[in-house]
């Protein structure tokens, strides 16, 4: 394994980074407090081609592969979370349907996620009842004629409200467990989908995470991805490279934060010089660029691994486990450096810290990346 980026790798990065520091880190004092969707700021990443990066070129992508995305995920996370995870949850709808769904469904759907004509796409998995167990989900497809209706209620829905585009989970089969699931491309501005309420959270509050209610919603045979049945063995799989892409979420807001911590230790003076010269200060720092660097590094290994089509479920559940437990330490540790300056709004880490917080939760939480990982050690899977 090269751990040197390629150029085409670079030059995502590069675009990332640029795109953060001209337009996401100067609005995001100001989006935290509107909470305003960044429509505008997702159609620009669209023309720089940021919003499907790992989805093949052929389909409108720019088939750049995961560790660019990977890369350009830490950018922005590290110019504003709440945009960030607008394109890690785009860029995993339209892998997903692009690398699944028959020809003319992706056709039908990725070029135009791509291009970010539709801003956004929403995976619609998770239920009031059905989180971290989504096999035990209630929304329910029931045949028809022409194709399936479906009705139920879906929970945590990021971008929701705003997605011209979602794939959705639901039962085909109820006597068939979660064999008896299957996932459908469904248009976000179908009759009989609504907004039923618009969650208030700690932090990402420029990313709107919505309660859907789906009521009959009419879609045709067409629309089913892959094939029934097939649904959560394809949210699994979907998952392992979300994971991914928060991993690489938790480190960009950690590493915006360690770098201010960094800037103003340099500059803070007490007892007669720099804090940054101070053991106590220093050592929290150390720890954290250490843990920093250690998240990067099992962020790039799961990302080569899957780029290579290699087996990387256990790599991603490790990743995110640790960035995201880690981005939390290292976040408290920026604010805690700060002092009480740390905890008002006239610097960044105290958005930092609301921000990151959820990256332990969403995309799995860390108890069930432990589940994966345990179960995998019990096959005998390192
Ligand atoms: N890839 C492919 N298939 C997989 C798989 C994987 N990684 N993991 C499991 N499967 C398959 C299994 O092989 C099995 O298939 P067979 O029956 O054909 O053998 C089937 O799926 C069931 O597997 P399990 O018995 O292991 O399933 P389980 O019900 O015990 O659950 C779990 C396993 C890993 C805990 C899973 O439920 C899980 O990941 N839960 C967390 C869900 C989650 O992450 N939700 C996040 C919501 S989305 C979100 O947050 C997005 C956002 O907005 C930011």
């Amino acid at each position: 394994m090269d751990l040197a980026p390629t150029e085409e790798q670079l030059l995502v990065q590069r675009t990332a980074r640029d795109f953060a520091e001209r337009v996401l880190i100067p609005k995001a004092p100001a989006r935290d407090v509107s909470g305003e969707f960044p429509t505008a700021e997702l159609k620009e990443l669209a023309k720089l081609g940021l919003l499907a990066i790992s989805v093949p070129d052929e389909l409108g992508g720019a088939g750049a592969g995961t560790v660019a995305y990977s890369l350009a995920m830490q950018e922005l996370a590290r110019g504003d979370a709440s945009v960030a995870v607008a394109v890690s949850v785009t860029n995993m709808v339209a892998e997903l349907i692009a690398l699944n769904a028959s020809p003319a469904l992706a056709k039908q759907w990725v070029p135009r996620l791509a291009s970010g004509e539709l801003v956004t796409g929403a995976f619609a998995l998770s239920e009031p009842e059905a989180g971290s167990d989504p096999a035990a989900m209630r929304t329910l497809a029931t045949k028809t004629a022409s194709g399936w209706k479906i009705s139920g209620t879906k929970q945590w829905i990021t971008n929701g409200g705003h997605a011209g585009c979602m794939v959705v989970w639901a039962v085909t089969d109820p006597s068939a467990g979660h064999k008896g699931i299957s996932a459908f491309v469904v248009d976000g501005k179908a009759p009989g989908v609504s907004v039923a309420r618009l969650e208030e959270k700690l932090g990402l509050h420029g990313s709107a995470t919505a309660q859907l209610v789906l009521e009959n919603v009419e879609v045709g045979d067409d629309a089913v991805i892959g094939a029934t049945g097939r649904g959560f063995a394809l949210a699994m799989m979907a998952l392992d490279g979300g994971r991914i892409g928060i991993a690489s979420q938790a480190i960009g807001i950690a590493r915006g934060a360690l770098e201010a911590a960094v800037t103003y230790a340099k500059d803070r003076k007490t007892f007669g010089q720099e804090i940054i010269k101070h053991q106590a200060i220093g050592n929290m720092l150390a720890d954290a660029a250490t843990w920093l660097d250690a998240s990067a590094l099992m962020a790039l290994r799961a990302a080569f691994l899957k780029e290579q089509k290699k087996p990387f479920s256990q790599e991603a559940a490790m990743a995110k486990l640790f960035a995201t437990e880690h981005a939390w330490k290292i976040c408290d540790i920026a604010l805690q450096v700060h002092g009480g300056y740390g905890y008002v709004r006239d610097f960044p880490v105290e958005r930092a810290l609301r921000d990151v917080r959820v990256t332990r939760i969403y995309e799995g939480t860390s108890e069930i990346q432990r589940i994966v990982i345990a179960r995998n050690l019990l096959r005998g899977l390192t």
